[in-house]
């Protein structure tokens, strides 16, 4: 399964989503690689330390990097120019678009899905830094994506500072310690969100490939010379 986790905000989570998915499955014992689309490089910095359960890989070393990954996540980047976007969205089996709260970021969710909606690829919103203290910030956000016909995963995930320190040490949020080295209290929680959104995907994805098997993206034909010239 190849999913890309795309957006055009920054600071949206995208890398942080990218690794914890990577990283759910990977404790989940499926072969993960992470790979690493944006030219920043944060992804490849986060897993910097060795301390992540998958590789990092940077984009021009995926073709060989995944050849024997079951799950391949990209990190791609914010402000993608259109051809970037297309061929993301073309070599995915699944997107994931994180989305905060804040109304750009839902705005440019929806023009996103609108440009995915020609490539018949599934996708769905995925709400990040979910600030429990706004409880009606997060339903309204759900409400207005679904009024676009988004589908919008049940899993929320929480606006944690575990997610900031685990960053800074380059391990999981289930990983997380404070400042003065203790385990972050509230740090399980982000995990287990992570977790709940990797299941939804698998659902999504399966209930996506029984509908629309040997579905090929639009332009790419991977028959024979010799069946293409025949036809
Ligand atoms: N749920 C969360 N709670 C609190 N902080 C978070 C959460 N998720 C991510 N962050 C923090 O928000 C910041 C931005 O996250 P991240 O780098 O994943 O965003 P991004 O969309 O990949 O950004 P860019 O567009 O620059 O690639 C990071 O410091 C990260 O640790
Ligand atoms: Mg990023």
């Amino acid at each position: 399964m190849f999913i890309t986790v795309f957006g055009q905000k920054g600071g949206v989570a995208k890398t942080c989503s990218s690794v914890h998915i990577a990283a759910c499955w990977s404790h989940q014992h499926k072969r993960v690689v992470l790979v690493d689309a944006d030219r920043n490089r944060s992804a490849t910095a986060y897993g910097a330390r060795g301390l992540l359960p998958c590789p990092v890989v940077p984009i021009e070393a995926a073709a060989k990097a995944t050849r024997y990954a079951e799950i391949v996540i990209t990190d791609g980047q914010a402000s993608s120019n259109e051809e970037e976007m297309k061929n993301l969205v073309e070599g995915s089996d699944f997107i994931l678009l994180p989305t905060t709260t804040q109304s750009r970021s839902i705005e440019l969710t929806v023009e996103m899905a609108q440009m995915i909606n020609k490539y018949k690829i599934p996708y769905a919103a995925l709400l990040v830094k979910v600030d429990s203290r706004k409880e009606a910030a997060a339903e309204n956000a759900q409400e207005l994506l679904e009024g676009f016909d988004i589908k919008v995963l049940d899993a929320q995930i929480p606006l944690l500072s575990a997610f900031e320190y685990a960053e800074t040490e380059g391990v999981t949020v289930d990983q997380a310690i404070d400042k003065r080295g203790r385990a972050n209290p509230r740090r399980m929680v982000g995990w287990a969100a992570y977790c709940s959104a990797c299941n939804e995907i698998d659902v999504l994805f399966e209930e996506h490939q029984k509908l629309n098997q040997n579905h090929l993206p639009i332009g790419w034909d991977f028959s024979l010379i010799e069946q293409r010239m025949a036809a």
